[in-house]
């Protein structure tokens, strides 16, 4: 059986899940990848209204199902998220129907607010697939009190779990304020903070906060694939410490970044298009005692974010946490 966590309401998430934003908007791409990764054993999808593409999630689903009848909905951890532009109540509601309906399901497991940043929607963009309002600046155009105030916001994600619609809700992309913040209001509190997590950044301290207040960390590019030192432009792949470990220990450096991430107590979310490693992936062995040392020395110290969407959001989420961290 897979290894599962119990979030603070009691539901229990697969410890690894798939990530479904590997397809770089090829249609049909994300449809192979996840009824690969389903008929693997991943039992956890990660989904989201940005990656446009939950109706061929939603379709991989349905033929899966209707091929396997040992397997049900219910067998199967669905995680989606409300955009930065679909912010109020309304629009939160909104964007879970409408993942709902190209998910094919009638509820989600978990659903987070993806960034903890609120912009306007373009008015002229379709109603039914509507978009963020680019300003004269080329970024989204901020919400700033539903940003600075995401108390409207957190309580429509709470009616979705009254409604019966969420069994769980969560965030994405928060910083230890913010969840103080939200945590200070929250009648139904965030099950989940999703963010990047790998060796070149530990994020220890936000994970350390959230396990401290029943918050599972779950990390995204828990491979650091596109992640790299700038002064050296070292990637995280080549990085020789790591590749050592994996020489010794007889497995993937990939699966061993997912080995040491299961280790720290949280969810890791793999993805991949190439089926032998969505298949690999999720072979992950225990880490011995000096495999899972070495790991943590190669991660002391660093704070390397890849993902940072200040260009395109007009708006610096990490700015609280300072500058990125060599070493
Ligand atoms: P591919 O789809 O060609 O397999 P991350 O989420 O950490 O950024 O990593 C995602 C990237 O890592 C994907 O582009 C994927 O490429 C690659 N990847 C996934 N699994 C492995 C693996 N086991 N070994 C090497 N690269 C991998």
């Amino acid at each position: 059986a897979q290894k599962t966590y119990t979030l603070n309401n009691g539901v229990r998430i697969p410890a690894v899940g798939f990530g479904t934003f590997a397809n770089e908007g090829v249609k049909g791409e994300t449809y192979k990848a996840v009824i690969k990764a389903l008929e693997v054993g991943y039992r956890h999808l990660d989904c989201a209204w940005y990656y446009q593409n939950e109706d061929e999630v939603g379709d991989a689903l349905q033929d899966f199902l209707s091929k396997n009848p040992s397997v049900k909905r219910e067998d199967i951890f669905l995680c989606t998220k409300v955009w930065n532009h679909l912010h109020e109540p309304e629009e939160v509601k909104w964007s879970l129907q409408n993942s709902l309906a190209k998910l094919r399901v009638d509820y989600i497991d978990l659903f987070l607010v993806h960034w903890p940043m609120a912009a306007e929607k373009d008015p002229n963009s379709p109603a039914d697939n509507p978009m963020p309002k680019i300003g004269a600046d080329g970024k989204y155009v901020i919400k700033k009190a539903l940003t600075e105030n995401p108390e409207p916001t957190w309580r429509a994600m709470e009616s979705l779990v009254d409604a019966g619609l969420a069994r769980s809700i969560g965030v994405s992309n928060w910083t230890i304020q913010g969840l103080k913040q939200l945590l200070q209001f929250a009648r139904i509190k965030p099950t989940v903070n999703q963010v990047e997590i790998h060796p070149f950044l530990p994020n220890t301290e936000l994970v350390d906060f959230c396990f401290k207040n029943q918050i599972i960390p779950s990390a995204y590019s828990p491979l650091g694939s596109q992640n790299q030192v700038p002064a050296t432009g070292e990637t995280l792949r080549e990085n020789k410490a790591l590749n050592a470990v994996a020489e010794r220990s007889g497995h993937s450096l990939a699966q061993l970044l997912l080995a040491w991430g299961l280790r720290r107590g949280y969810v890791v979310l793999p993805k991949s298009s190439t089926p032998s490693r969505i298949e690999s992936n999720l072979q992950i062995p225990d880490l011995r005692d000096e495999d899972f040392k070495a790991i943590e020395d190669v991660a002391r110290g660093r704070h390397i974010r890849f993902v940072n969407m200040k260009d395109t959001f007009g708006y610096d989420v990490w700015a609280e946490e300072g500058n990125t961290f060599l070493s």
